[in-house]
């Protein structure tokens, strides 16, 4: 059998560990895929991911910042990338792209393997880009007892909060607002914590959990454990769960 054509489109893309994840699901489906990191030139994200399509291709991955594009790119949408309005899963069958998103139970089921809860629980998420409102939609459906956005350009909290419209779901524009009451922490940020480390909070009774991996996670955990943080998390449970739940879409369509 032909190896399935697969890919993740972002820019920048060279840190992703996609390729090395679905080569493991591959080797264990018995598969075969070929599998590759390509870099989006800002603007031409229709172009590239047509000239993807056009080479046989069974479906991709989307990462930053194209989850909205990849969105706007699709004939048609399952239900929960519907509910985000953010896609990070293609998938081609039929000349039809269904877009699909995973990353809101792909957290969701990082979270139960570590034990986090999130009911009657107070949520702080750092930022308010396509990160935050991919996991939006299932973070909420676990009925914490209140999720709270903070990030730098409030305009664009706002409009999150307009977008999900749910009474446990605020934003706030000062980080005093809700300095006491933290159960978990979430960053769905790209800041550099090295560098801009936007405040300090004390976190000694949070747990935080970061949507990034590698370098930019280490920035992170060094900034919470300066915050007195205890349990810190990257985004590597998070990547492997939202990837097993794409791949599981791809497997059925190769092998029907
Ligand atoms: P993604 O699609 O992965 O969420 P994004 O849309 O670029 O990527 O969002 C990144 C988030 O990090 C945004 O919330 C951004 O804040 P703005 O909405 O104000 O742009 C936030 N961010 C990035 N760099 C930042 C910095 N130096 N300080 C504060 N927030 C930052």
């Amino acid at each position: 059998m032909k190896a399935a054509k697969l890919a993740v489109f972002g820019n920048p893309i060279s840190h992703s560990l996609s390729p090395i994840l679905h080569a493991v699901f591959a080797q264990q489906a018995g598969i075969q895929i070929d599998y590759q990191k390509i870099l989006v030139p800002h603007g031409e994200f229709k172009k590239t991911v047509d000239a993807f399509r056009i080479s046989g291709a069974a479906g991709a991955n989307i990462t930053a910042p194209f989850k909205f594009e990849a969105c706007n790119y699709c004939d048609a949408l399952t239900d929960r990338a519907a509910k985000t309005k953010t896609v990070n899963t293609f998938i081609f069958k039929d000349n039809i792209c269904l877009g699909d998103n995973t990353d809101g139970i792909g957290l969701i089921r990082d979270l139960q393997k570590k034990s986090i809860r999130c009911a009657d629980k107070t949520i702080l998420i750092l930022g308010a880009g396509g990160a935050t409102q991919a996991i939006l939609s299932e973070l909420i459906s676990q009925g914490p007892r209140k999720i709270i956005i903070l990030n730098r350009s409030i305009e664009k909290a706002k409009a999150l909060i307009e977008f999900f419209h749910h009474p446990n779901l605020v934003c706030v524009d000062d980080i005093g607002e809700c300095v006491n009451e933290i159960d978990l922490l979430i960053n769905a940020t790209s800041i550099d914590f090295h560098h801009h480390a936007p405040f300090d909070i004390n976190l000694s009774s949070a747990v935080c959990y970061d949507l990034n991996y590698g370098e930019r996670h280490y920035a992170f955990s060094q900034w919470v454990k300066k915050n007195n943080a205890s349990y810190v998390y990257d985004g590597l449970g998070m990547l492997i769960e939202q990837g097993a739940e794409s791949f599981k879409q791809w497997l059925a369509l190769i092998n029907a």
